[in-house]
């Protein structure tokens, strides 16, 4: 492990996947130097919809977050690098688009807090990392390889 093997777990839901902003969303990661090691189409189940969403089950919110969040397919992402879970999350802007800078993913795609095109593992909450990739992939979903790239991103990298 190096600081640079740091990894989180991103998701375009599925107001994302049907505006077609899936390669869009891609794009930024790599651009930024990020490594994927894992990702799926997938459609997310009743019961993995509240285990992910689990802290919100109290919020008045949280039957139309799941009923969104299993609407249609999702895109599951891994995404590594340093400081790999603030650095998206910084990406991805604010909770509500409308509240999010241009630049960001939702500031630059969204306008309405209930369809806000991304989610990305919460730096603040330890360990969300982490858990949300388990909740999603098999560990032999995830690739070990290295990104040629990474030389040129990070000064301590190796040729
Ligand atoms: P996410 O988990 O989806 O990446 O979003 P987040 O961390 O920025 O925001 P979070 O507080 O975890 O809320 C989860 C999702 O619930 C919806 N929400 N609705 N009506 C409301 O007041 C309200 N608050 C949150 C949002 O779609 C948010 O992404
Ligand atoms: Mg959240």
């Amino acid at each position: 492990m190096s600081h640079h093997d740091e990894r989180t777990f991103v998701m375009v839901k599925p107001d994302g996947v049907q505006r077609g902003l899936i390669g869009e969303i891609v794009s930024r990661f790599e651009d930024r130097g990020l490594k994927l090691v894992g990702g799926k189409l997938m459609r997310i189940d009743e019961e993995l919809a509240h285990e992910h969403y689990g802290e919100h089950a109290d919020k008045p919110f949280f039957d139309g977050l799941v009923e969104f969040i299993t609407s249609g397919p999702v895109f599951a992402m891994v995404w590594e690098g340093a400081d790999a879970t603030r650095q998206v999350r910084s990406m991805v802007g604010e909770t509500d688009p409308a509240e999010s800078a241009p630049g960001t993913i939702r500031g630059d795609f969204g306008l309405d807090l209930g369809h806000n095109v991304i989610h990305a593992s919460d730096h603040e909450d330890e360990g969300a990392n982490e858990r949300e990739i388990g909740l999603f992939f098999d560990e032999d979903e995830l690739a070990d390889y290295d990104l040629d790239t990474a030389a040129w991103v990070y000064e301590d990298a190796e040729h």
